[in-house]
């Protein structure tokens, strides 16, 4: 026998014994907590408002300042690796990264030290806070002909906002976690949202708005009337800036679930969210620009098609739709696209060397 190949032979077992235990390593982690790695700090510029803590109470104040950038997220086990990245994308792109809050919102049935440790393994210097939402009441809202996995109570945490979040917080911006931002988040909080309106989000008025309710709607004149007078287009509900002052004083909350209430009797639109916060606000948001909703790169997961960018600049991509750049990547058929959102992944592969 030639040599190379018995010292091959000799191997073999060894070979064999680390495939063995690659392939059992995995699906030891995947049914055990994902492990995340820690992001680097980021610091402000030397030209950031400096948002002053009162020493008692450490780095609370950020979460009552007006100078702070408050951003809302979900927060679950299925989607922190999501969450992670974007997070992470924030913090990289933000030139006063120190002054954001992060206010995160679990389910109530959520194990929120568990997602507060992981949180803060990842991002020790990270000024945020868990609140817990109670999913329990909104399920009794949620149509049951309708609910599915889009439809989880936690998608509605974001009509409750106003509610979860301290009074002291009067601007937010919510983001969906699947998403990373490659701009500085304080330009899209900034969004000036005029005399009157509560809500700023990306509009797409080329999108067939009628679509998103039922004909039963459309055919009821007091129902349809509804969009009477408004130029109603359709907006994503996934990068929103909220002035929460204002949604409180116009008891916002309230008039979403007045229509899920309305769903419940009768079948007027049929996916889950967004066509509450449509029947509220479409027509009198403000338009947030298309560069911040680079929107549809989860594609079709069923026929496994990729989206390409829209034509125009790009300050968020948002993997909205089926497919996730975390599931295609572990799978190994990533989208090209996907390539963008790796770099923020924080997750720990079983074999990856802590550098
Ligand atoms: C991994 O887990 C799946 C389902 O939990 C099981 O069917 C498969 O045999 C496991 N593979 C190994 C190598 O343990
Ligand atoms: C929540 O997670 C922590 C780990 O951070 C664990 O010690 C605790 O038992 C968990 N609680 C529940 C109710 O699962």
């Amino acid at each position: 026998m030639p040599k190379p190949l018995l010292i091959a032979f000799l191997y073999l077992p060894f070979v064999l014994l680390l495939l063995l235990s690659s392939t059992i390593n995995a699906n030891t982690t995947q049914r055990r907590q994902q492990q995340f790695k820690e992001a680097p700090q980021y610091y402000n510029s030397p030209d950031c408002p400096s948002i002053l803590n009162d020493a008692e109470s450490q780095s609370d104040s950020i979460f009552c300042s007006d100078e702070a950038v408050h951003v809302a997220m979900t927060l679950d086990t299925a989607y922190i690796r999501g969450s992670m990245a974007a997070i992470l994308s924030i913090l990289q792109h933000s030139s006063c990264p120190q002054n954001i809050a992060f206010h995160f919102v679990a389910s109530a049935s959520a194990n929120a030290s568990l997602l507060r440790a992981t949180i803060s393994a990842s991002f020790p210097y990270l000024k945020f806070r868990v609140y817990t939402f109670d999913d329990s009441a909104v399920a009794r809202l949620i149509s049951t002909s309708i609910r599915s996995a889009l439809d989880c109570p936690l998608n509605y945490a974001r009509s409750y906002f106003a509610e979860i979040l301290p009074l002291c917080v009067r601007r937010v911006v919510y983001l969906d976690s699947d998403l990373v931002l490659v701009d500085d988040i304080a330009k899209l909080a900034a969004t000036a949202l005029g005399d009157d309106s509560v809500l700023a989000a990306p509009e797409y008025c080329n999108a067939n708005f009628e679509y998103y309710f039922t004909p039963s709607f459309w055919s009821n004149p007091s129902l349809s009337l509804t969009f009477a007078d408004r130029k109603a287009c359709y907006f994503n509900t996934g990068v929103m800036v909220i002035d929460l002052d204002r949604w409180r004083d116009g008891q916002f909350t309230t008039r979403i679930e007045e229509w899920m209430e309305l769903q419940k009797r009768m079948r007027i639109y049929e996916l889950g969210s967004l066509p509450p916060f449509l029947l509220v606000f479409a027509g009198k948001i403000v338009p947030v620009d298309h560069r911040w909703n680079q929107h549809g790169l989860g594609g079709d997961n069923f026929r496994g098609l990729c989206r390409d960018l829209h034509p125009g600049p790009v300050s968020l991509l948002h993997w909205s739709g089926k497919g996730k750049p975390w599931a295609r990547l572990d799978a190994n058929r990533p989208c090209p696209l996907d390539a963008l959102w790796a770099p923020y992944d924080l997750l720990q592969t079983p074999f990856s060397l802590d550098s």
